[in-house]
């Protein structure tokens, strides 16, 4: 070991994750030493308020406000501030001086990666991200370096702890939403602004983040389909279960392959899942990744995917490494080459759909409704007739109908809920749900 080595290392905020990971690197100064072959020098941590409560406590002198000083002679920067600015500023200042940068930042990676990607390319820095997506977990590592020599036909997963956490509790408590999104508030599993979990944006950030790496194709927010838990209610989550299901919020990241060429689709939304697969038995605020390659076959990850030390050992991870390599010299393993594959809209997926309908109890509805979907070219699998009650008239009666159907286009589906909605026999399409993981 060359203990006289030394590395400048720049932390950028210390929140739930930043002070956890000053905590590490100066706890485990020897250890890192030993393990890096250099020593990590914490040169200080760059924070908005010097005088905020904060998880740990930390070295006082180490507080800095300005952090153009601090990123300027840094070997390592480690951006956990969070947000698009200053962040991205901060970070393209550190690849251009020839740091490495490592960050946690999923909405700014999401949104402006190719640029910052683009600019550690040119410089020959490294740039590694494996606390942007699912935290603890080790994701995209595998993605980007194990798996590299095969071809990933596909991605789904559990992306949001504090959404699984509520639909959980929905589920096994049957709490109502409310009480559950609450309860989840309490324990600060929320984003600050929880829009970001409920309404599906921080999966779908992290769904940007993974295809983009595991189809080497730019894949940014805007291109991938979001629907949010906010249409989950207690009712929804009974129905799932009494068909043998569960609601997740799950995202599905997969390559179409088409006669007219290949596409990538990326999407986030509430789905069913059979209780008896796995991803069923993702409980809690825990994360969860399937990851289906084509020599490699089905792989799952599993783990925390929030919470601030969890966080700060997939940054820890990323320091090392980028540590090693500044030992090692040479240019930092930049991003995959990038195929620029096109975005496939939600319409063109194919999966299986359950659709709850509330309509009049009447000769002939059955049969009306058989017919919309057969004219669409949706193939009924099973249909269940299983609540029948008294309309408020008290003559006539009104049933609720679930049918499932065999795989389908999703344009052909959602032409057939239009049409659905347009009928004098349906009162209402209580919910449309996709059926996934089978
Ligand atoms: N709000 C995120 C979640 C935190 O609930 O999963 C981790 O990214």
């Amino acid at each position: 070991m060359n203990e006289q080595r030394r590395l400048r290392v720049a932390l950028l905020g210390a929140g739930s994750v930043g002070s956890q990971v000053a905590s590490m690197l100066l706890e485990h100064a020897d250890a890192l030493a030993e393990r890096t072959g250099a020593r990590l020098e914490l040169a200080g941590i760059a924070v908005r308020n010097l005088d905020a409560p904060r998880d740990v406590d930390l070295p006082r002198e180490l507080l800095t406000t300005d952090a153009e000083s601090l990123i300027v002679g840094a070997d390592i920067v480690i951006e956990l501030m969070g947000g698009i600015e200053p962040a991205r500023s901060y970070i393209l200042t550190a690849l251009r001086a020839g740091a490495d940068v490592v960050t946690g930042n999923k909405a700014l990676l999401a949104e402006h990666g190719a640029e910052i990607y683009d600019v550690a390319d040119q410089v020959g820095a490294s740039v590694s991200y494996e606390a942007a997506v699912a935290a603890a977990i080790p994701i995209i590592r595998p993605l980007k370096d194990s798996l590299a020599g095969d071809r990933v036909e596909r991605i789904f997963g559990i992306l949001n702890g504090s959404t699984n956490y509520i639909l959980d509790k929905m589920d096994r408590e049957q709490l109502p939403a409310e009480e559950a999104q609450q309860l989840a508030t309490d324990l600060g599993y929320l984003e600050a602004d929880p829009t970001l979990d409920l309404g599906g944006y921080d999966a779908a950030h992290k769904a940007a983040i993974l295809a983009s790496l595991a189809f080497h194709t730019k894949v940014s927010l805007d291109d991938v389909h979001r629907e949010g838990i906010e249409l989950v209610t207690a009712d929804v989550i009974e129905g799932a279960r009494s068909a043998g299901y569960v609601v997740k919020l799950l995202a599905v990241c997969e390559r179409l392959t088409e006669p007219e060429g290949e596409s990538v689709s990326v999407r986030v939304y509430p789905a069913l899942i059979d209780r008896e697969h796995p991803m069923a038995s993702v409980h809690g605020g825990n994360n969860a990744v399937f990851v289906e390659a084509a020599a490699a076959g089905p792989l799952m990850f599993y783990g925390a995917g929030a919470g601030g030390r969890e966080t700060a050992s997939a940054v820890m991870g990323d320091v090392v490494s980028a540590a090693r390599r500044h030992i090692a010299g040479g240019i930092g393993v930049g991003e995959s080459p990038r195929l620029s594959l096109p975005v496939a809209p939600v319409g063109r997926i194919l999966t299986r759909y359950q659709v709850r309908l509330e309509v009049s109890d009447a000769p002939g509805v059955l049969q009306e409704i058989a017919g919309i979907f057969n004219d669409e070219g949706v193939s009924v699998a099973t249909v269940d007739q299983s609540q029948v009650e008294e309309g408020e008239d008290g003559a006539r009666r009104r049933a609720v109908i679930v049918l499932a159907t065999h795989r389908a286009r999703e344009s052909a589906l959602q032409a057939t809920v239009d049409r659905l909605r347009a009928s004098d026999v349906v009162s209402h399409v209580v919910s449309v749900l996709r059926v996934e993981g089978e």
